[in-house]
């Protein structure tokens, strides 16, 4: 039984089915990939997850609760984060304000008295960015915007943690310093649903990966089963072909 499980989720926007008939299982202390073609519904279920978006059928569970009906700050509490696929940072505030900003919503919930500015200064050290703490974030490279995203997300100290597309943005060094994190926060039991483009990340983060296809998880299992799937080699040449 995964910590965050997905039953059975669809999403109808109008005529269109985005997510059909979905069932995905986030176990504790990994990182569950979540990939497939442009489209194939992965933001919206990311949406349905943490309340943004009703779900026409389906249920989302954390830790033995059924969520599906909470409302996203409800979900945030009880310890869903998430990060976005457009960066949803602000802009105006210095890296190390945005952690704060959510820190400081952490506090008004959380029983523990904590230091704010202490633990907000070991976020942004954890994520690789440090030294760009007293930046405003709309002066900053894509790739820092996105580790603040991410440094927000961790400062709610979350039991499930959703990312979507991190790695846009980032380059190579970036990106290998993310996977490293991804171990790291994992190893410290948190629930990782990964959602990703790079290839290579993804196969070396993932203990687990559900492919999802015009909706319908039409793959699911280890890195190594994933890649020699047939039908998750047809969904992706099918895009290919597509695009070009
Ligand atoms: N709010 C919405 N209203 C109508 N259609 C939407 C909405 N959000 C997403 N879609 C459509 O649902 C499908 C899945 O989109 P999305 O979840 O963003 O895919 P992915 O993240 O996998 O690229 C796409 O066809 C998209 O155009
Ligand atoms: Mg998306």
């Amino acid at each position: 039984m995964g910590l965050l499980e997905i039953e059975e989720v669809s999403v109808q926007f109008g005529g269109l089915l985005a997510v059909d008939d979905a069932s995905i299982s986030v176990p504790a202390g990994c990182v569950t990939g979540l990939i497939g073609p442009n489209g194939a519904g992965k933001t919206t279920l990311f949406n349905v997850i943490t309340g943004l978006q009703a779900p026409s059928g389906g249920r989302v569970v954390l830790d033995d609760v059924e969520v599906t009906r909470r409302r996203p700050y409800r979900r945030a509490r009880l310890g869903i984060a998430r990060t976005f696929q457009r960066l949803e940072a602000f802009g105006s505030l210095t890296a190390r304000e945005n952690v704060l900003v959510a820190l400081e919503m952490r506090r008004r919930w959380a029983t523990a008295r904590y230091d704010c500015g202490k633990i907000a200064d070991e976020l942004l050290e954890r994520v690789g960015i440090a030294h760009v703490a007293e930046t405003r974030v709309e002066a900053l490279p894509t790739g820092s915007a996105r580790l603040v995203e991410l440094a927000r997300a961790l400062a709610t100290d979350p039991k499930v943690l959703l990312l979507d597309e991190p790695s846009s943005g980032l380059d190579e060094q970036e990106t290998d310093a993310l996977g490293v994190l991804l171990h790291e926060l994992t190893a410290g039991g948190l629930a990782v649903l990964l959602v990703e483009h790079d290839m290579p990340l993804v196969m070396e983060a993932c203990s687990y990966i559900s492919v999802l296809d015009f909706g319908r998880v039409i793959a699911r299992g280890t890195p190594r089963e994933i890649q020699a799937d047939p039908s998750v080699q047809r969904a992706y040449l099918g895009t290919a072909k597509a695009a070009s």
